[in-house]
């Protein structure tokens, strides 16, 4: 058919066919449907929504518009011993899930082939995280991933031209249509891009709350069950958790802060006083849950409790930091990141304290704000193709319901200069409300929903 009748029909508020809408995709990889009919088509698609046998059409077609990895795990062709997992997330701020996980699942028996992304809007980036380590490759070839993948067990880079590019043309038009916030076309896009990598099993983390990508917890409920029916149906058996954003995940949001967290984690050591012990555990409570749901699926444990106990013996035993440092050589970093961080990661000139301007406890917090104070450190790009500072960033972050006063600040601000510095402590001092309550008066919110 004419595209524009397929347009018209979606206009009209008609379903379409599976066959229409691999039609559709194809124009849309092999460029003979122009700009205009994308952006047609999606703004026909923002404002009537897909059935869930549409969205599934459209994430199957989205998928398979270009290169599809395949490893043969749970598969008939064992090259690799284990299953193929991966986690995704919706975005977030201190959100280096990504860092430990990865290496975690695969210290654990899975392999993890995970294609990552940069910031976007006021949430972090875990190739912008690793991109912080110097050496590290995030565009190695196929034969080199592949390699690390069986090897490592892990390995998290970018995305290539070849994977899913009808996703990239789409998005491309979408940012510019006013047409991102359509659930059918968020799943499509996400997991489009996901399933193309093979998975045997996939775990989602939706954010909800002040920093999420989706503007009300119920959007983003409903993100999340989208998500979870629409890839089991396209073959590829996801669960998707809600969590919560309505603080920074870790005590610590930017690039190479990040990574020093990971390490940290990752090596069970304890740091000094800006470790932000509450925060940690949530963050660590998170990634726990996320990797324990790979296990169950990938069935490298028969109950939740032994995904546990045989995760925390990995960590514990230093298998888990094993797999981070030997991702990090195999694509290009150094091989003693560990032992000598303080050597490799880059550190800003100027670190200092910002307090609340009364005592109290924090009650709320415009979590986006917080991110968007990064991205303003140049943490963050304005504009796609903008370099990054991969040093700045906020430490020892203080969490809802934390006391805070003249001694404990509501974070520490890295920076590139005392301008940097002052611009960013007034954004916190916005974004952080501190109020003269008791603990039992602040309303913490439930990390996993
Ligand atoms: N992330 C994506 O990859 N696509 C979307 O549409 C939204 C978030």
């Amino acid at each position: 058919a004419l595209p524009q009748e397929l347009i018209r029909a979606k206009r009209d508020g008609e379903a379409l066919s599976p066959e229409a809408i691999r039609e559709l995709v194809g124009g849309i990889s092999d460029g003979s449907l122009s700009d205009a009919q994308v952006g047609a088509l999606a703004m026909a698609i923002f404002l009537n929504g897909m059935s869930a046998s549409e969205t599934v059409a459209l994430t199957e077609a989205v998928r398979d518009s270009g290169e599809l990895l395949a490893w043969g795990g749970l598969g008939a062709n064992q090259d690799l011993p284990g299953p193929v997992l991966d986690k995704h997330s919706t975005g977030g701020v201190g959100d280096l899930v990504s860092l430990v996980l990865g290496p975690w699942v695969a210290a654990c028996g899975g392999f993890v082939p995970m294609v990552s992304g940069r910031g976007l809007g006021h949430t972090g980036g875990t190739l912008d995280q690793l991109e912080s380590i110097p050496g590290y490759d995030i565009a190695p070839s196929r034969a080199r991933f592949r390699r690390l993948v069986r090897e490592a067990g892990v390995a998290i880079v970018g995305q290539t031209a070849e994977l899913a590019p009808a996703d990239k043309r789409l998005y491309a038009v979408r940012d510019v249509t006013a047409t991102v916030e359509s659930l059918p076309l968020i799943v499509s896009s996400i997991l489009g891009k996901k399933l193309a990598c093979g998975l045997d099993a996939l775990v989602m983390d939706v954010k909800s709350g002040s920093g999420a990508f989706m503007p009300t917890p119920e959007k983003s409920r409903e993100l999340a069950e989208a998500i979870a029916e629409v890839a089991s149906r396209a073959g590829t058996p996801t669960t998707a958790l809600l969590t919560d954003m309505s603080q920074p995940l870790a005590p610590c949001a930017g690039n190479a802060v990040e990574v020093r967290q990971a390490i940290a984690l990752l090596t069970g050591e304890k740091r000094g006083e800006e470790s932000g012990e509450k925060t940690d555990g949530r963050l660590m409570e998170l990634t726990r849950t996320l990797a324990a749901e790979l296990l169950l699926a990938g069935r490298l444990a028969e109950s939740r409790s032994a995904a546990v106990a045989l995760l925390d013996e990995r960590l514990a035993s230093g298998a888990a930091a094993e797999r981070f440092e030997r991702m990090v050589a195999g694509l290009g970093g150094p091989a003693d990141l560990l032992e000598r961080r303080d050597r490799y990661l880059p550190q800003a000139p100027i670190v200092r304290p910002v307090h609340a301007e009364r005592c109290g406890r924090i009650t709320r917090m415009d979590t986006r704000a917080v991110g968007l104070a990064v991205v303003a450190l140049g943490g963050g790009r304005r504009a796609p193709g903008d370099a990054i500072d991969h040093a700045v960033g906020l430490t020892g972050i203080a969490a809802l319901g934390e006391a805070v006063d003249g001694e404990r600040p509501l974070a520490w601000v890295h920076a590139r200069s005392e301008a940097d510095a002052e611009r960013a402590a007034m954004q916190l001092l916005a974004a952080i409300d501190v109020n003269d309550v008791g603990l039992g008066d602040v309303t913490l919110p439930t990390l996993i929903q």
